[in-house]
């Protein structure tokens, strides 16, 4: 429906291209939207807009009122017409949730987060438990793994951090996967039991990794990210002394290639140092 000579779904852009090509964080890619929905709505060039599903109009940022009361039941990949601009209305990949993050303290980045997942072992159903929050970044790509059946356990001592990143989460539509404790993790420990998975993005990931053991489901692993080699030496160190399996130290570069017919090479900068990566499994 047009709002005030805004955009609504259209009739004349059928389901198809997006719906098959996107990824929705758990829920089937074709099922249909219903109210509370986080969708993407996507045009060449330009990143994704997030809206919430909902009936009625509502304001979208500073730029306009958009209606999608008419998209309530409707396949992913519908298109509509906003502003005069034509969008396809898509479940967000993780790339889209990322990319529309407010920052506040500094963020894991994509490749880093990636990789965090892969090495704490974390997919559809995992019970995870991460510390820091921060501004959530981590926290929305643990979401994302997990699925509808899983769940987030999200520590930060700061509250102003948890805010933050219950913020971001909510902004992604994922809350429902998160609950947020406001804990010092390495003076109190975690308190939670039967995890599968514990990421542990602070300065300090050694002080807890006692706890992390304890709270782990054998079977279970343990990831961290940490800047410096001396905390990572350390928290490597850790790992070892308490009898934690299969431990691993990686960085990641990421070096972007420009593709053209005869001229492919690679970029001239990188993202280089971010962080270093750190993992071990509890076997007993
Ligand atoms: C670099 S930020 C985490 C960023 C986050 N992973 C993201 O992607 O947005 C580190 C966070 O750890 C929190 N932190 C530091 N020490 C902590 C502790 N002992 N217990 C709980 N949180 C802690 C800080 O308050 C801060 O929010």
């Amino acid at each position: 429906m047009i709002l005030a000579g805004r955009g609504g779904p259209s009739d004349s852009q059928a389901p198809g291209y997006y719906a098959e090509r996107t990824v929705a964080g758990g829920e089937p890619m074709s099922e249909a939207w219903t109210e509370g929905d986080t969708v993407a709505l996507v045009r060449a060039g330009a990143p994704a807009l997030l809206v919430r599903l909902a009936r009625g109009p509502q304001k979208v940022g500073n730029e306009g009122v958009l209606d999608l009361t008419e998209l309530i039941g409707r396949a992913p990949g519908t298109g509509i017409t906003w502003l005069g601009t034509a969008y396809r209305a898509v479940r967000p990949s993780l790339s889209d949730l990322l990319g529309s993050l407010r920052r506040g303290a500094q963020i894991v980045t994509a490749k880093d987060a990636a990789h965090l997942l892969y090495l704490a072992g974390v997919g559809p159903g995992a019970t995870v438990a991460e510390a820091g929050a921060g501004s959530g970044a981590l926290t929305v790509a643990l979401a994302y793994g997990v699925g509808p059946l899983g769940r987030v356990i999200s520590y930060d001592r700061r509250e102003d951090f948890l805010e933050a990143a219950r913020a971001n989460v909510r902004r992604a539509g994922l809350e429902a996967r998160v609950s947020f404790r406001l804990r010092d993790v390495a003076s109190d420990g975690l308190d939670a039991t039967d995890l599968s998975s514990v990421v542990l993005d602070l300065p300090e990931p050694w002080a807890v990794l006692s706890s992390a053991r304890s709270s782990l489901m054998p079977g279970g692993y343990v990831a961290t990210y940490t800047p410096t080699y001396n905390q990572l030496e350390r928290t490597v160190r850790a790992l070892r002394d308490l009898g934690f399996d299969d431990v691993r130290a990686v960085e990641l570069l990421e070096r972007g290639l420009h593709v053209g017919e005869g001229g492919t090479r690679p970029a001239f900068e990188m993202l280089g140092h971010t962080g270093f990566l750190a993992a071990g499994r509890r076997v007993d």
